[in-house]
């Protein structure tokens, strides 16, 4: 992310906007030791300097929860040309990526950062973030199958941990469900679901930790409240 020298020096706090201009004009300001002209641009990876000295540019941390519509991918390339989750956060003038996965065919609840330890602190297994998926299933969710995602299916990358069975109505031949896990494996809740012959054909994130995704519209996104940061930064 590349911001204008005076924007960066006067976000560092050292002086405002138009005296900054003046100090670049005046020859005092340089970027990676050479002297800067008005115009110039730096990132965070440049070193800025006033009168030799440096200036601090630390990059405005951004937190945002967006629900993710259906055929967005959730890495930042593909190679298939198909929609990512970054095209509908472009407004945000900033190196966003996920936190974590969601499938492609799967919606709903999807943070975005541009803080690296922020993303690493919430998916590390470890801290066994939970996660809450409305599951709609083929087929209706007996007792045995219940006890089975409840208590640990075994997967062909081993066992998976406890999960909380909730909120379960059927309609027809579907039945839809509430599962909470605290893992984070590939696929894991089809995988899970596939295991005790469900296969799932609707799937939404609807929490992560304290997060809701609430009634926020599918494809859109809000900012994350700092005290909302902050309870996921202590988790
Ligand atoms: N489990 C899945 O199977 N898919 C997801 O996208 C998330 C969890």
């Amino acid at each position: 992310m590349t911001e204008r020298l005076q924007k960066i020096i006067a976000a560092a706090g050292l002086a405002s906007r138009r005296e900054a201009e003046k100090w670049i004009a005046d020859g005092r300001v340089a970027v990676n030791g050479r002297k800067a002209v008005l115009g110039d641009v730096a990132s965070a990876q440049d070193v800025v300097t006033v009168d030799g000295r440096k200036v601090d540019i630390a990059e405005r941390k951004f937190y945002i929860l967006l629900n993710k519509p259906v055929g967005y991918v959730t890495t930042l390339h593909d190679p298939q040309g198909r929609p990512i989750v970054t095209d509908l956060v472009k407004a945000v003038r900033a190196r966003l990526f996920p936190v974590g996965r969601l499938d492609l065919n799967t919606e709903g609840l999807l943070l975005l950062t541009n803080d690296g330890d922020f993303a690493h602190h919430l998916a590390h297994p470890r801290h066994a973030v939970e996660k809450t998926y409305l599951v709609r299933v083929r087929g209706l969710l007996g007792e045995s199958a219940k006890q089975r995602l409840v208590q640990g299916v075994s997967l062909d990358d081993g066992l998976t941990a406890p999960a909380r069975v909730e909120k379960i109505r059927s309609t027809g031949n579907h039945t839809w469900f509430e599962l909470t896990i605290h893992e984070g494996r590939n696929r894991q809740v089809r995988r899970m679901c596939e295991a005790v012959g469900l296969p799932v054909s609707r799937l939404k994130r609807i929490r992560v930790a304290s997060l809701d995704v609430g009634d926020l519209p599918v494809g859109k996104y809000r900012f994350l409240s700092p005290g909302e940061v902050a309870r996921l930064k202590r988790l």
